[in-house]
């Protein structure tokens, strides 16, 4: 039986991944680590936790001794990361924390890996996920690949590029078998309501005004979650050691289209009259050093792998949309406590 590490799995595509690994290879053991910070939630796994294959440890990745503790106890063939402080707005107001995160908490878990396989590292992985930020900001035309330059602009991109180069530098120096994913914006399920699609559903549902940063001009290239998840195990499974994969939905779309079609969605589900949601959209002052444009190539996936995104962006947002009315249950308890404080720390003063 395989023991897997799959770090950040009580998050929002950390969750997909546990739940897909779990419910596909019931010969794999999946270990879920997570340190449970404001965007972690068990709640997000309630479907699975009382599986065999399944175990939930609650713990710190920056935590050097913990962490060693962990892989001497597991002995772990594979590693899929994904904890990270993952908001760019956290990242502009407290950027040192996604240093901890997700640069210190990357080396510990390399140096965890390369110690406790001894330099043995047959059919062992480490995979490390990361994002499309670290490629920087596109003018209107173009697309990122694999080869673009590196060019992070917001703190949290700077610290997830460092920990790409580390994971890198772990493959060329010391030959761990490592892969990495870079994968454009998801949205789905469970997705906590500090990133815009989410954010916006809970303020129109709520008839309150949902704020676009500038002039809503900026273009994202959106990704189902599930996508992303299928992704991730050709990855993990099949994709070559050293080499780096670009994950997209090929779907571009402006912030504010983007949430023209919510509002259109969410009129019909609630039953609103054409045109009530929208009213709520408001302009406020754009976020500093906002990136203009993603967008990814996703050919070498596509070809190599032979993953392509299967949702459909119009269907992928309703089925967002109902997942979201069905578990207000899920939404008003993470939009409570701590998220008031978060909000009106970001947008009243906007
Ligand atoms: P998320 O913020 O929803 O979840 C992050 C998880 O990591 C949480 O469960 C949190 O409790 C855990 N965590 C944070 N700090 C930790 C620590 N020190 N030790 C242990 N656990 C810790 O993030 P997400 O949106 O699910 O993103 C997951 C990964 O995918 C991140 O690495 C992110 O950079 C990357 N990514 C995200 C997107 C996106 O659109 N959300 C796109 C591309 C790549
Ligand atoms: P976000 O979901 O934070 O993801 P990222 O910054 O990683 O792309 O934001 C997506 C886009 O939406 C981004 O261009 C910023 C914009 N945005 C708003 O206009 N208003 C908001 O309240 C938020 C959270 C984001």
């Amino acid at each position: 039986m395989k023991t897997i590490l799959i770090t950040g799995g009580a998050g929002f595509i950390g969750s997909h991944v546990v739940r897909l690994f779990v419910n596909k290879y019931p010969d794999y053991k999946i270990v879920n680590l997570d340190k449970l910070t404001y965007a972690g939630n068990l709640a997000n796994l309630k479907d699975i936790e009382k599986k065999q294959n399944y175990e939930f440890v609650k713990g710190d990745i920056v935590d050097k001794d913990f962490i060693d503790k962990l892989f001497e106890k597991y002995k772990f063939d594979g590693i899929i990361h994904l904890a990270a402080e993952s908001h760019v707005d956290r990242s502009i107001t407290n950027p040192t924390e996604f240093i901890f995160t997700n640069i210190v908490g990357t080396i510990n878990l390399l140096n965890a890996s390369k110690n406790s396989w001894k330099d043995n590292f047959e059919n062992k992985r480490f995979y490390h996920i990361s994002t499309d930020e670290v490629y920087g900001s596109l003018g209107k035309t173009g697309h990122f690949v694999e080869t673009t330059a590196y060019d992070p602009r917001s703190p949290y991109s700077a610290s997830k590029a460092c920990s790409d180069h580390l994971t890198r530098a772990y493959f060329h120096t010391y030959k761990l078998p490592v892969v990495i994913s870079n994968c454009s914006n998801n949205y789905g399920p469970y997705q906590f309501p500090e990133k815009l699609i989410p954010l916006a559903f809970n303020n129109i549902k709520n008839n309150k005004p949902v704020p676009i940063y500038g002039k809503g001009e900026n273009i994202r290239d959106w990704l189902y979650v599930e996508d992303h998840a299928n992704a991730i195990d050709i990855i993990y499974h099949k994709g070559i050691n050293g080499e780096t994969y670009n994950i997209g939905g090929n779907n571009e779309q402006t912030n504010l289209n983007l949430i023209k079609k919510l509002c259109e969605i969410m009129d019909l589900k609630l039953k609103r009259s054409k045109g009530t949601s929208g009213k709520l959209i408001t302009f406020v002052k754009d976020r500093a050093g906002h990136d203009l444009r993603y967008a990814i190539d996703s050919t070498k996936i596509q070809k190599k792998l032979k993953w392509k995104p299967l949702v459909k962006f119009e269907k992928g947002l309703e089925k967002t949309v109902d997942w979201y009315l069905e578990n207000e249950a899920w939404l008003k308890n993470v939009t409570s406590g701590s998220y008031q404080n978060y909000y009106k720390q970001q947008y009243l003063k906007r």
